[in-house]
């Protein structure tokens, strides 16, 4: 199957170092497409250049994420609405293909992406440093997921963003699945996935949620001295 790739981004310090940290991994990722979903208003030439550089077959799009979601101060959801109504829109459906949202801070092994090309209709594994914990992850017996040990277990669906794959045809079988833009801080990947699935759907992969391959890392804000992140506009020269 093909997979597209939907990674939300917002303008940083650290923005075009994580993407290029991205790019550099999914250069080595065939049969993928990469959806890039900006929050702002209009393209930017930094993100544009960086994307042009890379050998990653792309779609650049631009979502301002809704007041409604930030004031709850949720990320990425309008932006992964974008990218799943994109795939709605142009997927072929008699080819096989499986989406995954890729945030663009995290940390992927290439095995992930072999891995989760195997999703019949929704997969999932263990994420390293998410939620709280060395590892969030859920619990395997005879190769069905029992629960989870993860923060908020009694959860539908306990897992990040990163620890889950779902086959494009769910997209057309649940023609208004979308991220809600009012629940809870936590609750937008449980939300997400009750629209379609059981916990009985879920294919454990990653040898039955046995391996780590995807991290929840995050970039943390570079140390500038004095200097204040709104007095570097003048780094966007290097960029572009
Ligand atoms: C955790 C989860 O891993 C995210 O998938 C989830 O969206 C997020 O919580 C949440 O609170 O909603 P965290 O590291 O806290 O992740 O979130 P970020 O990595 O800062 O943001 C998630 C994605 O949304 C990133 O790809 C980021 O670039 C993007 N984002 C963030 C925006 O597009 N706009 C923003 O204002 C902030
Ligand atoms: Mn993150």
């Amino acid at each position: 199957p093909i997979l597209y790739l939907i990674t939300p981004t917002y303008y940083r310090l650290s923005q075009i170092p994580d993407l290029t940290r991205l790019a550099n991994t999914l250069a080595h990722v065939k049969k993928a497409h990469w959806i890039v979903v900006e929050d702002a208003y209009h393209e930017s030439q930094r993100v544009l250049a960086l994307l042009n550089q890379s050998s990653i077959t792309y779609t650049y799009l631009t979502k301002r994420e809704s007041k409604k979601a930030r004031a709850s101060n949720l990320k990425g959801v309008s932006q992964r609405n974008a990218g799943i109504e994109w795939i709605r829109q142009h997927h072929i459906p008699t080819v096989d293909g499986v989406f995954y949202f890729a945030d663009d801070d995290n940390t992927y092994s290439l095995e992930l992406f072999e891995e989760m090309r195997k999703t019949r209709k929704v997969s999932i594994w263990p994420v390293g440093f998410a939620g709280g914990r060395a590892v969030e992850t859920p619990k395997v017996e005879n190769g069905k997921v029992v629960g989870f040990s993860a923060w908020s277990p009694e959860r539908e669906f306990a897992v990040d963003m990163a620890g889950f794959a779902l086959n494009v045809k769910v997209l057309f079988d649940h023609p208004n699945m979308k991220f809600s833009y009012n629940t809870e801080n936590s609750f937008q990947e449980t939300e997400f996935l009750q629209q379609c699935c059981t916990r009985d759907d879920l294919e454990p992969l990653a040898d039955e949620c046995t391996k780590i391959l995807v991290w929840h890392t995050r970039t943390e804000n570079p140390d500038m001295g004095f200097v204040k992140p709104q007095d570097v506009k003048h780094l966007m020269k290097f960029y572009a």
